[in-house]
């Protein structure tokens, strides 16, 4: 491609887009369905269209083997990725049934639902600090802290622990919102990888000593037994777990607040009738999802997409965030509607990579939002939409650096 194809990341990273990237997907859908960008990040191509999205997800052409032989990681996460990074997402099967069978049965649907009175519990203590002071910033009172306390706990990362991990998870997520220059930027989330790499190490070293009953304890259970993962991949594994589990859910229970406080007959509908909150949480993620660009495939072969073709050994990006507004799935896509007949949205992806939390991630948003209905019946927005910061355009999440509310 030559940089005249591209579109250019000068159009794509603005701020602008980073408050409403819908307009700009709904061009490219429309004009560009399958495109080369330019990014602050890595030059990628991007697929816009639900059904091409939708194949794309499980075209096998697409892989995700990002630490094999070519070695494509290098390009996207840089050197010295492989201690956090090399897990299940980035690898294709057989790699990826095995890494992921380890973990699936922790997350079955059974299992997850036994933990909702926990849940409840963090819910609730999380709003019974909120409600005496009348205001909060929700993304650091709540929505942050509530995933992060679940998985934590899921994985048996012992209490005094959190915050630290919490701290470095944070510079890893706003990297790019500081006012620090760059180079500086990248140093700071290098040394929070680094220090979250050693930590869990650590741990996973101290529950062989100590065998417990939470998830690392069963993994490494598993690896004694038959040496289904190695040791690396035991820490790489629950840094996947400690990282998926509470970014996206954090980046959602924002903006799916922002998007009921800026669209008040919506929430007045849903505080009239609660039974709609499941479906609710679903038309949520498909109007404003945490993970506008699934994570990066490379094409192992020329690919041709709506007659564009895309080179081999290029980057792709699926827009799960575009496919989810496409016209031609999702009528009058840019309307939020919570009565809206449940689609099927591509907001926990979709084939082999089918997000691994689903159950627990919709059960964190439902007791997190009919708890934030119920015991803060006058919430509204602490200032006006324009002067809610969020995580820069060219983050790969979208979500918001604070929540101002008042109540
Ligand atoms: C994968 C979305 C919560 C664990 C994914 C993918 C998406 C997604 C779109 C596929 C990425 C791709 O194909 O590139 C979400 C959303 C969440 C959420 C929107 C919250 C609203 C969670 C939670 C966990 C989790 C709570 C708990 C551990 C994972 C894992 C994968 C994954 C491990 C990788 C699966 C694989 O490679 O086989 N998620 N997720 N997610 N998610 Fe989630």
């Amino acid at each position: 491609m030559t940089d005249d194809d591209k579109v250019p990341a000068a159009e794509l990273y603005t701020e602008a887009f980073a408050a409403d990237p819908y307009p700009t997907f709904a061009r490219l859908r429309t004009e560009r369905p399958v495109c080369p960008v330019g990014s602050p990040r890595f030059d990628s191509w991007l697929i816009t269209r639900f059904d091409d999205a939708r194949a794309a997800l499980t075209d096998p052409r697409l892989s995700k083997d990002l630490y094999g032989p070519d070695q494509h990681y290098l390009r996207i996460f840089g050197p010295n990725s492989e201690g956090l990074n090399r897990n299940m997402l980035n690898s294709d099967p057989p790699e990826h049934t095995r890494l992921r069978r380890v973990v699936s049965q922790a997350f079955a649907p059974r299992r997850i639902e036994a933990l909702r009175p926990r849940v409840a519990v963090i819910v609730d203590h999380l709003i019974d600090k909120i409600v005496p002071q009348g205001e909060s910033d929700l993304m650091h009172d709540f929505a942050i802290p509530l995933p992060m306390t679940v998985i934590c706990e899921l994985l048996g990362v012992p209490p005094a622990d959190h915050g630290r991990v919490l701290d470095w998870t944070q510079v890893i997520r706003t990297s790019g919102s500081t006012s620090r220059p760059p180079a500086e930027e990248r140093a700071a989330v290098q040394e929070a990888q680094l220090r979250l790499h050693h930590y869990l190490a650590d741990l996973v070293r101290a529950k062989r000593d100590d065998p417990a009953d939470d998830i690392i304890g069963a993994l490494v259970r598993a690896v004694d037994l038959d040496g289904t993962l190695s040791e690396a991949e035991l820490v790489t594994t629950t840094f996947l777990l400690l990282f998926a589990g509470h970014q996206t859910t954090a980046d959602f229970l924002g903006n799916a607040v922002l998007a009921l406080l800026t669209h008040p007959e919506q929430l007045e509908l849903l505080r009239a009738t609660p039974r709609l909150l499941p479906a609710a949480i679903e038309e949520l993620l498909r109007f404003d999802g945490p993970l506008p660009v699934a994570s990066p495939r490379v094409a192992t072969e020329d690919i041709d997409y709506q007659g564009v073709r895309i080179p081999r050994g290029s980057i792709v990006g699926v827009a799960i965030n575009a496919a989810n507004h496409d016209p031609g799935h999702f009528a009058d896509p840019d309307r939020l509607d919570v009565r809206r007949v449940r689609g099927p949205h591509l907001g926990f992806g979709h084939g082999v990579h089918y997000c691994l939390g689903v159950s627990l991630a919709r059960m964190e948003a439902e007791l997190a939002l009919s708890a934030l209905l119920r015991r803060l019946p006058g919430l509204r927005l602490g200032v006006p939409l324009a002067e809610v910061r969020r995580l820069p355009a060219a983050s790969p999440f979208r979500g918001l650096l604070e929540l101002p509310v008042t109540f």
